[in-house]
């Protein structure tokens, strides 16, 4: 990698996890629901619950994956709020337009190929944004987060879930022979592509401990910032607001 500058190391970095996400598309969704036992499912709508989105609002879902957060959106707050989703994995996204397409719910929401870091839309032309299970596998999460309150208008709302690295310690172990046993071994198991979930396991491990995180949306900008702990902990809801 020698003599590689940053923004090309980043966007060969991009390619990568791109690259990987459409290598395990067909079996993610799941995949998240069995190795979560479907609590990935509650703590979307707690993210999205958070937003308190208005019709007549647009809202924003940054590393959409297979479109579950635009779902739960549709689903809480009605046709009245204009739905976008970007995301690097092309696979990722088909899957995504085939759920939002699905007869009987034709859910309208406009999707792009893109990077969290570089956002294809204008500033401040959303009122909310979010991010679930997508910050930990961005390089340059600071540009990211910045790239995300570029976008929101003035008082807009932001709401970043992911799982923690670390738990209280009675639940740690228990935690970290979960992601050794369970997510590693079964996920790459029943994928067929171990490498991802070596990938995944890894970089839950590598993601900063939860209050280095908040201090980090602190300082591209973001106010009230809160935290809420889901299921123990395993996961945090992190919520702030563009001043
Ligand atoms: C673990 S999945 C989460 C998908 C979805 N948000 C969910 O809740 O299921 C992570 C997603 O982030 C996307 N991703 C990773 N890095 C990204 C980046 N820099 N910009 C945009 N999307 C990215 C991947 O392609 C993948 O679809």
């Amino acid at each position: 990698m020698a003599g590689l500058g940053g923004k090309e190391l980043g966007a060969r970095q991009e390619g990568a996890i791109g690259a990987m996400f459409s290598a395990i598309a067909p079996r993610y969704d799941a995949l998240n629901r069995l190795l979560s036992l479907r609590r990935d499912v509650a703590w979307r709508r707690a993210a999205i619950a958070s937003l308190q989105c208005r019709p007549g609002e647009r809202l924003l879902d940054v590393a959409t994956g297979t479109a579950d957060m635009l779902l739960e959106a549709a689903a809480q707050c009605g046709a009245g709020v204009e739905l976008h989703g970007v995301d690097l994995s092309g696979a990722m996204l088909e899957r995504a337009r085939r759920k939002l397409r699905k007869p009987g719910r034709r859910v309208p929401a406009a999707l792009l190929a893109g990077s969290g870091v570089a956002l294809p839309y204008r500033a401040e032309e959303f009122d909310a944004v979010c991010i679930a299970f997508g910050i930990r596998n961005v390089a340059d999460r600071a540009g990211a987060l910045a790239e995300m309150g570029r976008v929101l208008r003035p008082g807009g709302r932001l709401a970043v879930l992911e799982f923690a690295s670390e738990t209280e310690p009675v639940l740690g172990g228990l935690y970290g022979w979960y992601l050794r046993h369970v997510l590693l071994r079964l996920g790459g198991f029943i994928s067929g592509n171990r490498d991802a979930y070596r990938y995944l396991h890894d970089s839950v491990l590598r993601f900063p401990p939860t209050p280095a995180f908040r201090r980090l949306i602190e300082a591209v900008g973001f106010a009230q910032v809160r935290v809420m702990p889901l299921t123990f902990g395993i996961a945090n809801l992190f919520t702030a607001r563009k001043p």
